[in-house]
Parts: structure tokens; C-alpha cells; sequence
């Protein structure tokens, strides 16, 4: 009877009027407990909240006008004194915001509104979006679940924010951007802190995290977050389980988190992180799980790590892990391992043995072994790895960031950030930029004033990342964004180009590629340039800018003595234009085919040994510049161009690409010149950075032969090809070395200097990839040469050899032993590729 009439009234009078009933009957609990509202009306405010169309499924046991803590509702949970305490929605296909009647449920302590993907029979998934403002009102809310929704908000839901009592508060996958708030510090009471896989951007605020002492469990893997991890995360004396993967975290590991005793799980994977695993790291003694694959960690696997009796995970592939390892692990030297991942890394010695453990040892720099061909392209013999980089200190650090710790190799994005200096620089930094803020308004007024054309910044869609499964980033556009001019490269306006080449004259025209014409420029500040224009054909529409951009902030990173250096770039109007340090010689093919009209020079044999290494070296500094290596893709004599004195630089980059990161180590967009291309490219559609190497080797035959890597004009297909036709000529019987020398030298050349050289170019230029080295091995091969030959005479008669390495005298021990060693390594790839060949020694 109360019950029609109660259906009769408005729903607003009708709560009120209940609650005030309520208050009469319960009067002598009233002092402990104030009951929010009858368990009838939060049957009806249940049914509101049903009808509202937010909840999708029908929900058999929520019948209307019944007790939903007697009649045992589906989802709900009530306490003895009839108040709802929980509800859980997971799996009643929720749609669209949080209705205003759900905030009636203010006995709420947990509430569930996320989705189980891991259930496939659970019906429609939640599609809750919104700002979340009716859930402020449910201020006892200990347990909020939100994961997987549509969220979809540009900042932290404020509402959120609100409800101090929050011990579990899961709003991952929700599609949240914005920078994790301050205002997190006042829910003390949090245990549990899901934001993973949304989008939030920023640093890791460390006191605000750090703050919260209760903390048991924390992640906000696969965000956008930058900067250091903040050593305040060591206060956080409870926590179990803490996940950072997939940011964009940079700098070294911080010893703090040493002191996290009850940490089991820690997650590190696919950030920048630097520098060693920290001994302090000894503290972390229930660590279970240990993941930090996919970063730059340089220094030992340390050997205490292994040994933790706690530690049953330990993922640390694709670092820069260098040194030996344990020789065995088993039961008894490494108690508690179960699973070892260090593929991709640089350790040496013995490769160990695992008994009864899972471990992953490939591509390191293990004794006797040579690599295989694989995604992971870490140098076939890299013992030399620690010593040819950066003079055997650090390895170079990712893109953005630079070396601030030489000892232990930690790069940092940011160095005004990571030091203590931080507070008082930002003092010194508000008072300077009020000064430079008032100069800048005035300087941009009268720039604006002046013309308002050449802008620094311009409007363009953003590049941001995602990544591949196995830790490649890609490129996406998405937004709009100010794209900032690289620095060190110039902004090019139109006008000054025109003005520099007559605009464009035929005067001024140098050369002609596929990627369109090249012009000479003479600019008003005496720099005379190289200027590089792309024919329409190649530049594309809308993607074309952004990948245009994006090639120039690539390129304005690399320098090195033997890269010809990008100087800048226009693309106003759409045009696509690279602005290069001008070569004054030319391109080698030019030198060495004769096709330099007048000013020809013949290059001599030393020349020509240094123009190798020199190239070598520029090949090996894009290989290993950084993680991803930079793949050139078109090495030929065209594109290896020689300033006034001769040294030679790898020009044309125009076309080379990252390659994806720790996957794949290849790029799928053919690019290339018959003759140089990796004949292997079309057997496994992927360009690697051995395609490179086959390109070298053809280049260092060509060096050697004065031949071109086809020859059209040769009757049989055999000895068109140069690298055939020079293995046809080593053959016992067929020459040798003498027959393959280019005739140009008149036999002034050291002879066996070159047999090692040809030896070289043949390695390199092998079908197989697996048979190729790397570069960072030519150059090793390389470089002791060039020291060994430089006390030869330039002009060599022909009798004349290279004095043989014991009898040298005046040579320093290691580079003579250095060189054998190579020669030995040499010797017997050689044997493996070409075992029926005999060069005659
Ligand atoms: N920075 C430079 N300084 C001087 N000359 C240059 C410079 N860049 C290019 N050239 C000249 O312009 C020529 C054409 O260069 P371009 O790269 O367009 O074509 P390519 O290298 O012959 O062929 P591809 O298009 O396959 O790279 C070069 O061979 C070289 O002689
Ligand atoms: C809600 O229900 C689902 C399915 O029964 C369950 O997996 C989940 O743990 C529940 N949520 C809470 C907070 O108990
Ligand atoms: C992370 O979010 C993306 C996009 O929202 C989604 O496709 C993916 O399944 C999520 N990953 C996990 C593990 O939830
Ligand atoms: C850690 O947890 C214990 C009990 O689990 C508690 O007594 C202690 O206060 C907590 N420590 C901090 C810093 O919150
Ligand atoms: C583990 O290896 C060590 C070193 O070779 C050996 O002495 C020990 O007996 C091995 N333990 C087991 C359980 O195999
Ligand atoms: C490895 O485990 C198997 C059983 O799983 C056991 O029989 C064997 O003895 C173990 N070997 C070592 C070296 O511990
Ligand atoms: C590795 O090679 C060296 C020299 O060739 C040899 O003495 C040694 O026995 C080899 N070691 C292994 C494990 O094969
Ligand atoms: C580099 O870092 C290590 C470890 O953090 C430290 O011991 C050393 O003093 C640092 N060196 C310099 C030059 O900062
Ligand atoms: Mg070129």
C-alpha cells in the first residue's frame, strides 16, 4: 500500500520524505552512524540510476519496489544495517556519463564501474565517459574502479580528487590525459594507484607521490611521462609493486629505491633510463620480478643481482650491458632465478650455462661466437664494442639527452631538472624570464612590425610515438602542434635560396639525383652551400610535411667530421629543400671513373685507404649514433663527396631512415642503387644496417679496382658484377690481387695491405647478412691499417711490401696485436664464405 503510493510521488519529495521517517525509527543509532537514506530508497535511487538508460542489460533481480539488500540484488552488497556499501557494475554494458542520481548512494565504499576484459562472457563492455562529477558526493568511497572506460577527459577528474577515504583507486586504460595532479597528495589514504595506459604527460611529481606513505601497489606504465624517477618514490616504505614501463623516463636509476624492502615487482621496461643497476638496489630484498628491458642501463649485470635468493624474474635485454657474467647458473649459484633474459646486450667471456633455469643469452659478445642474423643486429664481433666508443668511456646517449656522469655513463634530457641547483635556478629563472619575457614583447612587437614572414615555430601536426610490441616507436600525427626548428640547423626563407643561386640558374646547378637537382649557393654572409631541391615527384602531400620535418630534426642531430653536415632547410610553400655544407670536390664516383673534366685527380693508394676508413667510420657512427641506428640505405661512391683536402663524407641522408628500435632493427622501404643494393633485401624485405655494410663493401672494391660496381659493357653477366668479378680474379690461377688493382695506380701499392683490403670488401660485400660484418668491425680492421701505412711512402714501387707486424719496431704493441687479432677474425669469416677461394699470399 505504501508502496503505490509512494510510486505516485515525485522522486525528489518521495526520498526526502523517507529519510525523515527513517530518522524517527533509528534515532538511537542516529549518534554513531547517520544513515544516508533508507534501504527502499536506495532501492529507488537504484532503479533511477537502471532507468536512466546509463546501464545498457537488463538486471533480473533489481525488481522494483523490492529491498535490494533483502532480495539480494545483483551487484550490491549491503551492511547490517541495510546500507548499500558496494556496488559493482562490471558487467552490465555501461554507456555514457555518470547520472546525478548515482550520488545519492553516499554509503557507497566500493564501487565498481570497470571492465573485465579478461571475461568473454560477461556481455557488453563499460563505455563510461564523462567527468565524473556525480561520484564527489560519495565521499565514503574507499574503493573506486574505473578501468577500462572512456573517460576521455584533458585533465585528472576532479571529482576524483574529493573523496578522501580512497584506498584503491584504479582509473587505468581510461583514456586520461593532463599531468597527474597535486592535489593526489591529499588522499593519504591510498593503497592501490592505477593510472597505466592513459595519457598523462609531465614528469612523475615525486613529492606528491612520495607522500603518500600507504602506498602498496603503483602504476603508471604506458603514459607520456618524461624526467627522472623522483627519489622520493624510496619513501615509499610498503610498497609492492611498482610500474613504470613504456614512458619516456630518462636519466639513471635512482639508489633510493633501495630502501623499498617489500618491493617484489618492479617494472622498468621501454623507458630511457641510463647508467648502472644501482648497488644500493641490494636493499630491495623480496624483489621477485625484475623487469627493465628496453632501455640504455651501461655498466655490469651485476652479480648480486643474480644471486638474490628473492629474485625468480630478471628481463634486462636490449641495454648496454657490458662485462662477464657467472659461467654457470644453476640451483646453487643463482638460488632463487627462474627466468633470465639478456639478449641484446654487450656481455663478454664464456657464454654461460643455465641448468634448470630459462635464460636467453643470444646476440651478446660472447666468446668464439659470431652472431646470428637476427632483429636484434648487435656487432658480430664486438670486442672491441667498449673501446671504439666514445675512446672506450660511454656509449652515446639517446636522442635529447647528453652525458652528465662519464664515470657510470648517465645521460639526463634536462640538466637544470635533475640537480639540486633545480629551486635556486628556478628563483633565478622567474626573475630572468620576467626581464627576457618584457625584452622578447618588445623585440617580437618590432619583428612583427618589421615583416611578419620567417617565424621559428610552425604550425604542424605533431609526431608523436607509439609504440610496436616489442618496443619500436613509430610515428603517428596526431593534433596540431608548433613544430620547433631544430638546433643548429637555419630556417631557410624561399627568397634567400633564390637569392643565393640566381634563383636557381643553370650557373649554379652542381648535380642531379633521383631525389632532384642540387644547386651551389653563395649566401650574404660569405658561406658558399650546397643547396638540395626535390623534384615535385618527391614530395608528397599532406604526410609529406611532417615526414619532411621530421627527416630535418634527424638529421640537424648528427655530426660527425665524416657526415657531410646539414646546414638547414626550407620548406616554405610546401617545397622540400636540405641545405648542405658545400664539397667542393665532388662526388667520388666522379675521381674515380674519370668523369671529372679537367680538374681530375688521381687518387693514390693512401687516398684511397683513407677515404675507406673515413667512410667507415661515418657508416659506423649513424650505426651506432643511436638506439635506433640511423640506416643510410644508398652508400655509394655518388653520395661520398670530398672537401679541398680530400676528406671524404657520406652525404644523402635525404633518403636514409630510423630504423624501428629493438624489434626489428629494419626498415621495409626499399631505397637504393643497383650494384650497392643488399642483394638479400629482396629474399627478406627488410633493409638492415649489414645493407649498409654490403654498400661499403662495394664501395671499397670500387676504391680498390677503379671499377664500377656494374660495368654494362661487359659482355657476360659474371664479370659485370664488380663483386664477382673481383672474387673470380682471387681465385687461385685467375690473377690475383695484381689483376685486380686499378692499373690508375701503376702498381704503387702496398700488397698486401691490399689483399687484407679486398679480403675486407668481399667480407662485407657477402650475399649472406649473417657473413657480413659490422661496421664498427671494418673500422677495427680499418683503422690500424691506415696507422700502420702512414709511415709507408705514398709512392710505392712495386716491389716494395708492407713490412710484416713482428718486425716492426717503432709500433706501438697494442695496435700491432690489435691489428693481427683482426686479421685472424678476418681469416676465418673468409674461410667460412668462400672456402673454395685461395688468395694468393
Ligand atoms: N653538399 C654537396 N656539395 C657539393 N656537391 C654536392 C653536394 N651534394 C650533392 N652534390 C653533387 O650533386 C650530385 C647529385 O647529388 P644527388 O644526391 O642529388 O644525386 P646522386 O647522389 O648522384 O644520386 P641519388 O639521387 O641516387 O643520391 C652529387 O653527385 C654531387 O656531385
Ligand atoms: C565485481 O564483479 C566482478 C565479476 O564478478 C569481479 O570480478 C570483481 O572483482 C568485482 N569487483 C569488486 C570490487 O569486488
Ligand atoms: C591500452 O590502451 C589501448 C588504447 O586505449 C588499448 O588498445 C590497449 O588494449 C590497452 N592495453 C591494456 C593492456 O589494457
Ligand atoms: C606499512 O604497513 C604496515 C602494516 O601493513 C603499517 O603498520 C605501517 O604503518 C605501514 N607503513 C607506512 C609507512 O605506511
Ligand atoms: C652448479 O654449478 C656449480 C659450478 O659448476 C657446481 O659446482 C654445482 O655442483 C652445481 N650445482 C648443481 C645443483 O648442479
Ligand atoms: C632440473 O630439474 C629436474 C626436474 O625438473 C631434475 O630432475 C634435475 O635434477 C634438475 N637439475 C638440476 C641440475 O638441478
Ligand atoms: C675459443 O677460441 C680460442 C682460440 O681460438 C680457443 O683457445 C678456445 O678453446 C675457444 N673456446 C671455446 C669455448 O670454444
Ligand atoms: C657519477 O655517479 C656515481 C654513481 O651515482 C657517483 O658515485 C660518482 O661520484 C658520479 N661522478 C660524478 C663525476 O658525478
Ligand atoms: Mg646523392
Amino acid at each position: 500500500m505504501e508502496l503505490v503510493l509512494m510510486d505516485a510521488m515525485p522522486l525528489l519529495w518521495r526520498r526526502r520524505f523517507l529519510s525523515s521517517l527513517l530518522l524517527f525509527l533509528m534515532l538511537p543509532s542516529l549518534f554513531s552512524w547517520t544513515p544516508a537514506s533508507s534501504t527502499l530508497e536506495q532501492g529507488a535511487i537504484l532503479q533511477e540510476v537502471k532507468e536512466s538508460g546509463w546501464i545498457t542489460q537488463n538486471i533480473p533481480s533489481w525488481v522494483a519496489g523490492t529491498d535490494p539488500c533483502v532480495s539480494s540484488w545483483a551487484g550490491i552488497d549491503c551492511d547490517t544495517m541495510g546500507n548499500v556499501i558496494t556496488l559493482n557494475l562490471t558487467h552490465v554494458g555501461l554507456n555514457g556519463p555518470v547520472p546525478n542520481a548515482l550520488g545519492g548512494l553516499t554509503s557507497l565504499i566500493i564501487l565498481d564501474l570497470g571492465n573485465n576484459k579478461m571475461c568473454t562472457v560477461c556481455g557488453p563492455w563499460n563505455h563510461v565517459s564523462g567527468d565524473l562529477a556525480p561520484l564527489a558526493n560519495l565521499v565514503k568511497l574507499e574503493t573506486l574502479i574505473l578501468t577500462s572506460n572512456e573517460i576521455s577527459l584533458s585533465s585528472f577528474p576532479m571529482a576524483v580528487l574529493r573523496l578522501k577515504k580512497l584506498s584503491d583507486l584504479r582509473l587505468d586504460n581510461t583514456l586520461i590525459k593532463g599531468e597527474i595532479p597535486v592535489q593526489l597528495s591529499t588522499l593519504s589514504n591510498l593503497q592501490y594507484l592505477y593510472l597505466g595506459n592513459n595519457s598523462f604527460t609531465g614528469t612523475i611529481p615525486g613529492g606528491v607521490l612520495g607522500s603518500l606513505t600507504n602506498l602498496k601497489e603503483l602504476a603508471i606504465w604506458g603514459n607520456a611521462l618524461t624526467g627522472l624517477i623522483p627519489a622520493e618514490l624510496g619513501n615509499l616504505a610498503n610498497l609492492t609493486y611498482l610500474n613504470l614501463n613504456k614512458n619516456n623516463l630518462y636519466g639513471g636509476l635512482p639508489p633510493e629505491l633501495g630502501k623499498l624492502a617489500q618491493l617484489q615487482k618492479l617494472l622498468l621496461y621501454k623507458n630511457k633510463f641510463t647508467g648502472p643497476i644501482p648497488d644500493e638496489w641490494r636493499g630491495m630484498v623480496n624483489i621477485q620480478d625484475l623487469e627493465a628491458n628496453a632501455n640504455s642501463l651501461y655498466g655490469a649485470l651485476p652479480q648480486w643481482l643474480l644471486k638474490m635468493p628473492s629474485l625468480s624474474m630478471l628481463q634486462l635485454s636490449n641495454n648496454q650491458l657490458r662485462g662477464e657474467t657467472l659461467s654457470i647458473l644453476n640451483v646453487s649459484t643463482t638460488p632463487g632465478l627462474k627466468f633470465l633474459h639478456v639478449e641484446c646486450n654487450y656481455l663478454e667471456g664464456v657464454k654461460p650455462q643455465s641448468q634448470n633455469i630459462t635464460a636467453f643469452f643470444d646476440y651478446n659478445c660472447w666468446e668464439n661466437e659470431s652472431s646470428l642474423d637476427s632483429a636484434c643486429v648487435r656487432p658480430l664481433n664486438c670486442m672491441n664494442f667498449l673501446l671504439s666508443i666514445n675512446n672506450g668511456k660511454c656509449p652515446a646517449c639517446p636522442s635529447g639527452q647528453h652525458l652528465v656522469n662519464t664515470t657510470t655513463c648517465i645521460c639526463y634530457g634536462d640538466p637544470e631538472r635533475s640537480s639540486s641547483t633545480f629551486r635556486f635556478a628556478a628563483v633565478i629563472g622567474v626573475a630572468v624570464a620576467g626581464v627576457v619575457l618584457v625584452l622578447l614583447l618588445l623585440l617580437s612587437y618590432f619583428l612583427w612590425r618589421a615583416r611578419h614572414k620567417t617565424k621559428k615555430q610552425v604550425l604542424v601536426s605533431h609526431p608523436d610515438y607509439f609504440e610496436t610490441e616489442m618496443g619500436g616507436s613509430m610515428r603517428r600525427a596526431s593534433g596540431i602542434q608548433y613544430w620547433e626548428v631544430p638546433r643548429g640547423v637555419h630556417h631557410f626563407s624561399m627568397e634567400e635560396l633564390m637569392k643565393a643561386t640566381n634563383e636557381f640558374g643553370k650557373a649554379n646547378e652542381i648535380g642531379q639525383g633521383g631525389f632532384g637537382k642540387v644547386f651551389v649557393g653563395n649566401f650574404p654572409d660569405g658561406r658558399t652551400l650546397a643547396i638540395k631541391r626535390a623534384g615535385p615527384a618527391n614530395y608528397s602531400s599532406a604526410s609529406g610535411l611532417v615526414q619532411f620535418r621530421n627527416e630535418v630534426s634527424l638529421l640537424s642531430r648528427l655530426h660527425h667530421k665524416n657526415l657531410v653536415q646539414l646546414e638547414g632547410f626550407c620548406d616554405d610553400g610546401g617545397q622540400q629543400i636540405l641545405v648542405y655544407e658545400y664539397m667542393k670536390l665532388g662526388n667520388l664516383h666522379s675521381h674515380l671513373h674519370g668523369e671529372h673534366q679537367g680538374k681530375d685527380i688521381v687518387l693514390n693508394w693512401y687516398k684511397r685507404l683513407e677515404i675507406a676508413v673515413n667512410v667507415a667510420q661515418a657508416l659506423d657512427y649513424l650505426h651506432s649514433f643511436a638506439d635506433p641506428p640511423v640506416i643510410h640505405r644508398d652508400v655509394k661512391p655518388s653520395n661520398i663527396l670530398l672537401d679541398d683536402n680530400l676528406v671524404a663524407k657520406v652525404a644523402d641522408f635525404g633518403i636514409s631512415k630510423e630504423s624501428s628500435e629493438f624489434d626489428t632493427h629494419v626498415s621495409t622501404k626499399p631505397a637504393g642503387t643497383a650494384g650497392y643494393f643488399d642483394p638479400q633485401y629482396f629474399l627478406l624485405r627488410q633493409l638492415t644496417t649489414a645493407s649498409d655494410v654490403y654498400g661499403f663493401g662495394v664501395v671499397l672494391l670500387e676504391l680498390i679496382t677503379g671499377r664500377k660496381a656494374i660495368e654494362f659493357h661487359c659482355p657476360d653477366e659474371e664479370s659485370s658484377n664488380l663483386v664477382e668479378w673481383t672474387k673470380g680474379k682471387m681465385e687461385a690461377g685467375h690473377g690475383g690481387i695484381e689483376s685486380v688493382v686499378d692499373p690508375k695506380l701503376e702498381g704503387n701499392y702496398p700488397r698486401e695491405l691490399f689483399v687484407s683490403l679486398v679480403e675486407l670488401g668481399l667480407k662485407c660485400a657477402s650475399f649472406k647478412r649473417n657473413l657480413r660484418p659490422t661496421m664498427k668491425f671494418a673500422v677495427s680492421v680499418l683503422e690500424p691499417l691506415l696507422q700502420e701505412s702512414e709511415r709507408l711512402p705514398q709512392n710505392f714501387s712495386p716491389s716494395q711490401s708492407l713490412p710484416s707486424s713482428t718486425s716492426t719496431s717503432n709500433m706501438p704493441g697494442d695496435i700491432v696485436s690489435d691489428n693481427r687479432n683482426n686479421r685472424q677474425i678476418l681469416d676465418s669469416y673468409t674461410r667460412i664464405e668462400m672456402d673454395t677461394v685461395l688468395f694468393p699470399r
